[in-house]
C-alpha cells in the first residue's frame, strides 16, 4: 500500500544489483521530457546497466538489423574514487540506499551511503530533463566522507552506448572547447549529426581533461575533509540534426553555458512551474483509494513525460522513451489508447500526435503500393518510425526453442491501423471544433485511408456486400482471418468519416475541398465510398446469444481454457500465435478484440450486446498484450460490472508502477514502459467510472464510481474550453473556466444542461 501522505512519489530504500531489477528500475524510475528519455539508473552506471538516453524522432539502422531509435551518450556520468577505489553500487558495500522519483516534476534522486574499508561515503544526486529547454539535462551531485580521504571525481560524457541492434553513432569525436566537454557523431545510416555538450560547475577546483575508453571526462582530485559535503552541478545538452537551423555544437555549448549561469535551482524553478501547470490541467484525484490514486497518477505521469515537444510532430512509441525496445516504433497504441487522454486534457499534444501521421502519409502511400495487389491510398505502417515506412518485419518474432524467426503477419495484414488513425483525426475535430488539422492534411489522411479500404475490400456478388478478407484483428493469435468484426467496423466507420469530411468541407471550405480532390484525384471515388459504406458487411450479434463472432469460423475453433493453452507451452517465452502457436487452433485470444470494438463504438451498441460479449470473450482472453485490460475495464463499467471494471482498471494502472510485466516475447526483448496501458488507465477512470463521453454536440457524464471511491475529480477540455469536474456518490459538479469562449452543452445523469463561462452546475444523481 502506498504511503498515504505521499501519493506523488515512487521510491525504494533497497538496492538490488540483479541485472533484471536494474533493468526494471531503469523503466520505473525513468525521467523524460518528450525530447529524450533518461532511464532510472545511477550516476556511476554504464552500458551494462542499460543506461539509456533515448532521443525522440531519430532512428538508425546498421546492416540488416532492425532500425531503432538512437541513444545519445550519457552526459550525466559521474563516479568517485576514494583512496583509489571506485565507489559504485555494483561493487561497494551499501549501508543505505534510497532512490525516489518525484512525480510532481519528473526529478530522480538517489542517496547512497557506502562503506569502503573503514570509511563511510555519502553520495546524493538529483537530476531532471528540462521541459523548458528540451535539449537540456541538469544534475546536482554531492558527496562526503566520515574520515579524511583522497577523492577523485570523474565526471563527463560516457559514450559507451547501450545499443540493441548495432552501433548507431559513428565518426565519434570527443573534445573539450573552453570548459565544455563535447561529443560529436553522425548516425550510421543517414549521417545525421548527434552531439552532446557537458559542463560541470565544481567551484574553484582545478580539473584535468581525460579521454579514455569512450569516456570524455574531467577529473578533480580532492583531499576531502571528514564531514564536509562537496557539491557539483552538471548540465548536459543533446542536439540532433534539425533541432536548430544553426550549428549544433554551438547550440549545445550555449545551452549548457546558459544553464550554468542560471544555476541548478534556477533551471529547476522554471521546470517546476511548467510541471505545476501540467498537473493543474491533467491530474485526476481519486479520494478513498490510495492505491488507485498513485497508480493512476503514475500512469498519467508516464504519458506527460513522453508528450512530444511542441512543433516536433513526433508521436509516442509503444515503449515510450524507455529505450530502443520495440524499435521505438509507433503503433495503433497511440491513437487508440493514448490520444484520448491528450485530446480530453491536453489537446496541444494531441495535435502533435496527429501531425506525425500527416507527415508520414507518404510512407503510408508507399506501403499501400508495395504491400499487396492493387492497394491504393494510405496503408499506415504497423510499426512506424520517422518516414512512415513499416519497421515491422515479415518474420518479427523468434522461436525461443530453435532461435528461428517465425512468419508473422502484423505488417501485411493488420489493416485496421489506417482506420484507427482516421478515427482519431476525426475525433480531434469533433471534440475540439478545430478544423485546422483537417485543412493541414488531416482530411487528406482520412480520404486516403478510405481509398485504401476500398482497394482492400472484396465485393461478394452473391451476397451483394463488401467483405474484408485475410486480415489480423487486434487479437494477433489468429492471423489471416476473414471479416474480423473490429476491422470491418473500423473500415466502415472510415468510409462514414470520409463522407462526413467531404460534406463538411463542401459547406465550410469549398475551395480547400476542390484543391484536395484535385490534388489526390479522388472525386470520382467518393460515390464508391458511399456504396462501400452502405454495403460493407460487419458481423452482427447472434439473435439468440447476442454474441458477435470475432471473425468467420471463429466458432469452429477448439474450446479450451486459457490455462490449458498455457499448459501446452514448453518454453516460458513462447509466443502463442504465429504458425504453430498453441493458441492458434483454439478460441483463446490474445487481447480485447470484439470488446475493443464495443468500447470504441460504445454509442452504437446496446448494453445487452456489450454484456453478452464481455461474458463470452472475457474467459477466452489471455491478455497477452498490455492493451487488453483497459478495454475489459471500460466495457465492464459500461454494463454495470463495476467490480470487474475495477479489477481490470487496476491491472492496467498498476502495470508500469508494479513493473512485473513480461519482458520477452519469443526471443525478442520488450522490456520497457507501456504508455498504451497508461492511457488505458486514464480512460478506465474517466470514461469508465466517471462515465464521461463527448461527441460533437456535448459532453455526457453518467457516473458509476467504484464503491471505495468517495470522489473523482478531473479536468476536461471540450471545444477548446476547460471544465473542472467533481463527482461524488451523490452529485456531479461541473465548473466552467471563466475564460471559456462559449456555453457548452452537457448531459449529466441524463439531464440536459448548458454551462456558461465561469458557471458552476451541480446535478444530483
Ligand atoms: C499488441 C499490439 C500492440 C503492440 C505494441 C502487441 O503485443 O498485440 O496490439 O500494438 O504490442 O504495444
Amino acid at each position: 500500500m502506498p504511503d498515504k501522505n505521499n501519493l506523488w512519489k515512487v521510491n525504494t530504500n533497497k538496492f538490488d544489483n540483479e541485472k533484471e531489477s536494474i533493468m526494471r528500475n531503469g523503466n520505473l524510475y525513468q525521467i523524460s521530457n518528450g525530447y529524450m528519455g533518461y532511464r532510472g539508473t545511477l550516476d556511476e552506471f554504464g552500458r551494462d546497466e542499460l543506461v539509456g538516453i533515448t532521443v525522440a524522432g531519430i532512428f538508425d539502422k546498421v546492416g540488416d538489423e532492425w532500425r531503432e531509435p538512437v541513444n545519445a551518450p550519457n552526459g550525466g556520468y559521474t563516479i568517485i574514487k576514494v583512496d583509489g577505489k571506485k565507489i559504485s553500487a555494483l561493487e561497494t558495500d551499501i549501508v543505505k540506499h534510497e532512490q525516489t522519483l518525484d512525480i510532481t516534476n519528473a526529478t530522480f534522486e538517489r542517496k547512497t551511503v557506502f562503506k569502503e574499508g573503514s570509511k563511510k561515503i555519502n553520495i546524493s544526486s538529483k537530476r531532471f530533463l528540462s521541459i523548458d529547454k528540451p535539449n537540456l539535462g541538469a544534475i546536482e551531485y554531492s558527496f562526503s566522507t566520515d574520515k579524511d580521504a583522497k577523492i577523485v571525481v570523474e565526471t563527463g560524457i560516457d559514450y559507451n552506448i547501450w545499443d540493441l541492434s548495432g552501433k548507431h553513432l559513428v565518426n565519434e569525436k570527443a573534445s573539450k572547447k573552453g570548459n565544455v566537454l563535447l561529443y560529436d557523431s553522425v548516425t550510421n545510416e543517414l549521417k545525421k549529426q548527434v552531439c552532446v555538450a557537458e559542463l560541470t560547475d565544481f567551484k574553484g577546483l582545478k580539473e584535468e581533461h581525460v579521454i579514455k575508453s569512450n569516456y570524455n571526462l574531467r577529473k578533480f582530485s580532492i583531499n576531502a575533509e571528514a564531514g564536509k559535503t562537496y557539491k557539483l552541478t552538471k548540465n548536459f545538452a543533446v542536439f540532433k540534426d534539425g533541432d536548430t537551423p544553426g550549428n549544433l555544437i554551438d547550440a549545445a555549448v550555449k545551452t549548457v553555458e546558459e544553464a550554468k549561469s542560471a544555476g541548478f535551482s534556477g533551471c529547476l524553478k522554471v521546470h517546476d512551474e511548467l510541471w505545476k501547470k501540467r498537473w493543474e490541467q491533467c491530474d485526476v484525484i481519486i479520494e478513498g483509494d490510495d492505491e488507485a490514486q498513485l497508480a493512476l497518477r503514475y500512469s498519467i505521469f508516464q504519458l506527460l513525460i513522453v508528450a512530444p515537444v511542441k512543433g516536433s510532430a513526433n508521436s509516442i512509441p509503444a515503449r515510450a522513451l524507455s529505450g530502443q525496445v520495440y524499435k521505438g516504433a509507433i503503433f495503433w497504441d497511440t491513437e487508440m489508447f493514448m490520444f484520448p487522454f491528450f485530446v480530453y486534457t491536453y489537446p496541444e499534444v494531441a495535435v502533435e500526435l496527429l501531425r506525425y501521421r500527416i507527415q508520414t502519409l507518404d510512407g503510408a502511400r508507399r506501403k499501400a503500393k508495395t504491400e499487396g495487389p492493387g492497394f491504393r491510398g494510405a496503408y499506415y505502417a504497423w510499426e512506424s518510425q520517422e518516414s512512415g515506412d513499416d519497421a515491422c518485419t515479415y518474420f518479427n518474432i523468434g522461436d525461443p526453442h530453435t532461435g528461428r524467426l517465425l512468419r508473422t503477419h502484423f505488417r501485411d495484414k493488420q489493416v485496421h491501423i489506417s482506420g484507427d488513425i482516421a478515427i482519431a483525426m476525426w475525433e480531434y475535430f469533433k471534440l475540439t471544433g478545430d478544423d485546422s488539422l483537417l485543412l493541414e492534411g488531416g482530411a487528406e489522411v482520412i480520404l486516403e485511408c478510405a481509398r485504401f479500404y476500398y482497394s482492400y475490400a472484396y465485393f461478394k456478388k452473391d451476397k451483394n456486400r463488401y467483405e474484408i478478407l485475410d486480415v489480423i484483428g487486434p487479437d494477433e493469435y489468429h492471423e489471416r482471418v476473414n471479416n474480423n468484426a473490429f476491422t470491418n467496423k473500423v473500415a466502415k466507420v472510415t468510409f462514414e468519416i470520409a463522407l462526413e469530411v467531404v460534406n463538411y468541407f463542401k459547406e465550410k471550405h469549398p475551395d480547400a475541398l476542390k484543391k484536395l480532390l484535385e490534388k489526390i484525384d479522388i472525386a470520382h471515388e467518393i460515390p464508391q465510398f458511399e456504396e462501400a459504406y452502405k454495403l460493407l458487411y460487419v458481423p452482427q450479434p447472434d439473435p439468440e446469444t447476442k454474441v458477435i463472432e470475432q471473425f468467420d469460423t471463429y466458432y469452429k475453433l477448439e474450446e479450451v481454457s486459457v490455462e490449458e493453452v498455457k499448459k501446452r507451452t514448453v518454453h516460458p517465452n513462447e509466443y502463442l500465435g504465429a504458425g504453430q502457436g498453441v493458441a492458434v487452433p483454439t478460441k483463446v485470444i490474445k487481447q480485447a478484440d470484439v470488446i475493443m470494438m464495443l468500447n470504441l463504438f460504445k454509442d452504437r451498441f446496446p448494453v445487452d450486446i456489450k454484456k453478452a460479449n464481455w461474458e463470452y470473450y472475457e474467459p477466452r482472453t489471455e491478455h497477452g498484450s498490455s492493451l487488453s485490460a483497459c478495454a475489459y475495464a471500460l466495457v465492464a463499467a459500461d454494463v454495470g460490472k463495476i467490480d470487474w471494471a475495477y479489477k481490470y482498471f487496476l491491472k492496467t494502472a498498476r502495470l508500469d508502477i508494479e513493473a512485473k510485466y513480461k519482458v520477452y516475447v519469443g526471443t525478442i526483448f520488450m522490456g520497457g514502459s507501456h504508455p498504451a496501458a497508461n492511457g488505458g488507465a486514464w480512460m478506465a477512470a474517466i470514461f469508465g467510472f466517471g462515465g464521461v463521453k463527448a461527441n460533437k454536440e456535448k459532453v455526457t457524464i453518467n457516473p458509476r464510481l467504484y464503491s471505495k471511491w468517495k470522489k473523482l475529480s478531473f479536468n476536461l477540455s471540450f471545444k477548446q474550453d476547460s471544465f473542472a469536474v467533481n463527482i461524488d456518490k451523490k452529485k456531479v459538479v461541473v465548473v466552467a473556466n471563466k475564460n471559456n469562449a462559449d456555453s457548452r452543452a452537457f448531459s449529466v445523469a441524463n439531464k440536459e444542461l448548458s454551462c456558461k463561462p465561469g458557471e458552476t452546475i451541480e446535478i444530483k444523481y
